[in-house]
């Protein structure tokens, strides 16, 4: 997917979803929200994802709840937890680490709309976040954003640009509030609790 820079964020330019993709994606997310998302075995539930093209690694965890848009376009590494009703906006692309926890209710946006231009054109913008990052419960992330590794983003915060590794931001827009110690950064999240 080519990336450019517009008004200081990262646009992709994807090519449109034909035939079994574009049935699998839409069609497969549209039943993964209305329902499977809330079939209480993580299993089910990541296998049903893989199955529309989202990229997950071993040992994670997606609480019940999770809303997905275009699955194919998110790829997730090992060892990862995401809480409740999480919002994965994939319009854009999301790459997400490994041992990254997303707490409950966070929303990541892939994309947005040119409010300057006569259409309302959509912007794809892709997310990317780094290993070991913790986003806290509520935390929105604009498109664009990339969290570096080990950042964390406290409760409530909109991110609308980049989180060097190892700071803590928070706030609306996220602010620096501290750094984290690196060396914390080491842990391996084994988290599937049944029916969550
Ligand atoms: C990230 C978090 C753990 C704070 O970490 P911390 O570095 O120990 O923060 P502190 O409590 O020492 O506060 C440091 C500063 O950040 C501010 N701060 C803390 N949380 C904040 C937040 N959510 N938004 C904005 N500012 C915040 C504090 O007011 C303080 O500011 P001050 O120095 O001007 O007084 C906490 O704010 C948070 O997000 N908690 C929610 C955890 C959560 O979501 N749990 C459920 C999922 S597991």
């Amino acid at each position: 997917m080519p990336v450019t820079e517009v008004a200081g964020l990262r646009e992709i330019d994807t090519p449109p979803l034909r035939g079994f993709r574009k049935v699998r994606s839409h069609l497969g997310a549209a039943f993964f929200n209305m329902g499977v998302n809330g079939f209480p075995f993580h299993a089910v539930r990541q296998g049903y994802l893989r199955a529309c093209g989202m990229k997950i690694g071993s040992q994670v965890a997606i609480m019940r709840g999770a809303i997905v848009i275009r699955p194919e376009q998110i790829s997730v590494g090992s060892h990862c937890i995401f809480g409740f009703n999480v919002f994965l906006g994939g319009e854009g692309g999301i790459q997400i680490g490994s041992n990254v926890n997303i707490s409950s209710f966070c929303a990541i946006l892939g994309g947005r709309h040119d409010f300057d231009d006569p259409t309302f054109r959509p912007i794809l913008n892709p997310v990317i976040i780094e290993d070991y990052a913790w986003l806290a419960t509520r935390v929105t992330i604009a498109g664009g954003v990339r969290i570096g590794r080990g950042a964390v983003v406290a409760a409530g915060a909109v991110v609308t640009r980049d989180v060097p590794p190892y700071h803590v931001v928070g706030g609306v827009p996220a602010k620096k509030i501290r750094e984290r110690n690196p060396e914390a950064c080491v842990y391996e999240f084994n988290y599937q609790p049944w029916f969550f």
